[in-house]
């Protein structure tokens, strides 16, 4: 059986169209182009299996792509229902890559699509939001018996492998991705910052200027998420429980406030907290008629939805990916892409030369714990500091950018104690 045949997606005749969007992507991936021209000739994967669970779109599908031309044999699902595009799924299953993924899947498909891409038993996993890493570690402990290691993504991923590790329960070594710099100061801040307002008007296709934004979660996406809003000309409120990302929001520009009290000030408020329930049937009595709410976080958690139907008479879909909630003293509120990840949910995820640089760091780490699992153990590591460097030089120079080098005077300077 061939890829395509073991494959499970909507339709293989989009393939075409899929892949006209992945050659749009791979145009502008010059770091993963980069790595391509040394892995595709010493193949360092040869032999591995490597599962993938990450946003099924064009750039994630150049990913894939580039870790099959270092050798392995690549299977991918998709890691949430609403950012699964289709035609990209086509086109990878018809070149080589099994793909188990259909854009909005039942919960009963999410967890067959992310068994089955386990059940090959990978040496290696890419994980976004720890999805893979706790099947393995609740129901499916059998299907982990030749995983060597993998790379997790995002905040929320890393954040869930910390508590087993902490628990004793990690089995292989995790590289936090999302810990690098050359992940968060752009991928976070500038990639989200940009997807994020990117989702949120062509989906309401509204003026943000003179409008109120409530940013909940002052984190590397948080301050993505405030400046371009501020760029968009609205007025901006944080919202934080953390002191020191309270006074940077501060310092920032931005008015900083409780949830309960910017409840009745914003337009549109965007959840970032990568935790649950920060917007909630405490907060929907106060806002305005027209309130538009957004999540960027990776779980559709943020925004309590079961208080808004409780406390709604009635809700339809309005526009595509718009549920208009009808409340009881008819006040309308607006959600969007039904609470999931705006930006990819209502978008196409990150600017491409953003998720570049993400994904040369997620291929290099990969290749690291390949070669080094046995000496880590089974703990999460940061992404070395060379790995972390290199990808930003790569960027740099694809981009014309050229920088200084130490002196050796300078360098013995900076490495004395003596003055
Ligand atoms: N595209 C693929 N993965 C993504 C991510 N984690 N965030 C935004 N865009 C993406």
């Amino acid at each position: 059986m061939n890829s395509a045949e073991r494959s499970i997606i909507q339709d293989i005749q989009l393939a075409p169209q899929g892949r006209l969007k992945m050659n749009w992507a791979k145009k502008h991936m010059p770091v993963l182009n980069r790595l391509r021209e040394k892995l595709i000739v010493e193949k360092p994967l040869t032999g591995k299996k490597v599962t993938i669970c990450l946003h099924l779109e064009a750039k994630t599908a150049c990913l894939a792509e580039l870790i099959r031309d270092a050798g392995a044999e690549v299977t991918i699902c998709g890691s949430n229902p609403l950012s699964t595009q289709d035609d990209v799924c086509a086109a990878l299953a018809s070149e080589g890559v099994t793909v188990y993924a259909k854009y909005n899947p039942t919960p009963d498909e999410i967890k067959y699509y992310l068994t089955l891409s386990l059940e090959n038993l990978p040496d290696l996993i890419i994980d976004d939001g720890g999805d893979l890493v706790s099947l393995l570690h609740s129901e499916r402990p059998d299907l982990m018996r030749n995983i060597k290691g993998g790379c997790e993504e995002t905040t929320t991923g890393i954040l869930r492998l910390r508590a087993l590790e902490k628990n004793g329960e990690l089995r292989f070594p995790m590289v936090a991705v999302n810990e690098a710099f050359s992940k968060f100061l752009f991928d976070n801040r500038y990639g989200t910052g940009q997807s994020v307002w990117d989702g949120i008007n062509r989906t309401t296709n509204l003026v943000v200027a003179g409008k109120t934004v409530v940013v909940v979660g002052y984190g590397w996406c948080g301050r993505g998420v405030a400046l371009r809003a501020k760029g968009l000309g609205a007025r901006v409120i944080v919202t934080e429980v953390d002191a020191i990302n309270a006074a940077e929001a501060h310092m920032d520009g931005f008015s900083v406030m409780p949830i309960a009290e910017a409840a009745k000030y914003g337009d549109y408020f965007i959840t970032v907290t990568g935790n649950k329930n920060v917007i909630n049937g405490a907060h929907y009595p106060y806002m305005k008629d027209g309130a538009i709410l957004a999540n960027a976080g990776h779980f559709d958690i943020e925004i309590n939805k079961e208080d808004l139907l409780a406390q709604s008479t009635s809700h339809q879909l309005v526009r595509n990916n718009i549920t208009e909630y009808v409340m009881e003293d008819g006040r309308r509120i607006y959600l969007l892409a039904d609470g999931r990840l705006v930006n990819l949910a209502a978008g196409d995820g990150h600017p491409v030369e953003i998720m570049d640089m993400t994904f040369g760091l997620q291929t290099l780490c990969l290749l690291y714990i390949s070669e080094n699992y046995r000496k880590i153990g089974p703990h999460v590591i940061d992404v070395p500091y060379q790995i972390d460097e290199q990808v930003a030089r790569y960027h740099l120079e694809a981009i014309g950018v050229h920088i200084d080098t130490l002196t050796n005077e300078q360098r013995k300077y900076q490495e004395s104690w003596r003055l």
